[in-house]
């Protein structure tokens, strides 16, 4: 039997317990510790999650060599320092998106995790849920056709106070939130077709992020792409791809179990995947790679975090 990989969390905030839930479906994993700013709040969350062990400060929970994988669920103004202190004590990463918000930190991430010969991985969902892995595959074979276009989109009226860390201008934003979404499905939809080209519009607040942004992109083999994200307005949260002979239409995208295939013919077929929760593929990914001594994920990586910046800084 495989070794088990022991995972330890940091920050356990509001989504923390969606990882342990998708957690449970992965073989060969154990949460066995957890580190956040608030001790009484770590205590609680361990009671909850059967979680054995509670540390006090990062320095105690970084100097356990039982942990194996941290996950890092904590606002991404923190995620730099963290990440850089996981690296350096030698742990696997799996970092709550957006990880990172420059190219610098990025590259300077990946190039700690390689020296150190360890994983580090953005913890985006879509890229490997079977409803992406589908629609990347359809496209490659021409299931609808020639793709001309691809919209996605993940926008709602968020009740955050406006001093939230969703609108600190520092990888705060709808970009930032939301926008990771329908890039992360584009980006991995793609097969070797480069973004040769692209612009963004955003509304910005007085706080200096964005209410709401728009990015126009295009490929290299000459697909279009409209991807948006808001935390003002509600949108239509679905990915559409369009083809010569089709679509494909992926609602709620970023967790999605199903989607529409739609001929021009007029068939509609609805196919349905068996992921058992959002969280468990990219987890399952994860764990892996890390048996399998990589130090990056071959389906979203350094080059997709740099995308990101790329898209979400450009003017
Ligand atoms: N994958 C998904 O589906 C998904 C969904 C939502 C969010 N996210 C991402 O997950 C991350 C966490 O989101 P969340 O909604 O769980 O956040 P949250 O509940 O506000 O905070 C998460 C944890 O981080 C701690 N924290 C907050 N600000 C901090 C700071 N400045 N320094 C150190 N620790 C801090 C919180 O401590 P306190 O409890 O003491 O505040 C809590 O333990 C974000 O990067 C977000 O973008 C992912």
């Amino acid at each position: 039997m495989d070794k088990i990989i022991s995972i330890g969390i940091i920050g356990p905030g509001k989504i923390a317990p969606r990882f342990v839930g998708g957690a449970a479906f992965v073989d060969n994993v154990s949460i066995d510790a957890v580190y956040g700013r608030s001790f009484e709040k770590a205590k609680r969350f361990a009671k909850q999650h059967n979680i054995s062990t509670v540390y006090e400060t990062l320095e105690a929970f970084l100097a356990d060599p039982s942990i194996d994988l941290v996950y890092i669920a904590t606002p991404v103004v923190v995620h730099k320092e963290q990440i850089m202190a996981c690296l350096h004590a030698k742990k696997h990463v799996l970092c709550e998106k957006p990880m990172l918000v420059t190219e610098s930190e990025v590259n300077d991430a990946y190039a700690l995790a390689k020296a150190q010969d360890v994983l580090l991985m953005e913890a985006q969902k879509a890229p490997f849920l079977q409803s992406t892995q589908w629609v990347k595959e359809a496209i490659k074979k021409g299931t609808i056709g020639d793709v001309s276009y691809i919209e996605a989109s993940y926008g709602f009226r968020s009740s955050f106070s406006k001093l939230h860390w969703a609108y600190d201008a520092n990888g705060g934003g709808s970009l930032w939130v939301l926008g990771v979404y329908p890039i992360a499905f584009f980006l991995s939809v793609l097969s070797d077709d480069d973004i040769v080209s692209y612009s963004r519009k955003i509304q910005l607040l007085k706080q200096g992020s964005d209410a709401f942004g728009h990015l126009q992109v295009q490929t290299e083999s000459g697909i279009v792409g409209s991807l948006s994200s808001s935390l003002i307005a509600d949108q239509i949260n679905s990915a559409r791809v369009y083809g010569s002979e089709g679509m494909i239409i992926v609602d709620h995208y970023w967790k999605s179990t199903s989607l529409r295939l739609i001929s021009y013919s007029g068939d509609i077929e609805t196919l349905h995947f068996d992921d058992p929760s959002d969280f468990t593929p990219y987890i399952q990914h994860a764990v892996e790679r890390i048996e399998k001594g990589l130090t990056q994920s071959p389906i979203y990586n350094q080059y997709h975090s740099l995308k990101q910046v790329q898209l979400i800084t450009s003017t």
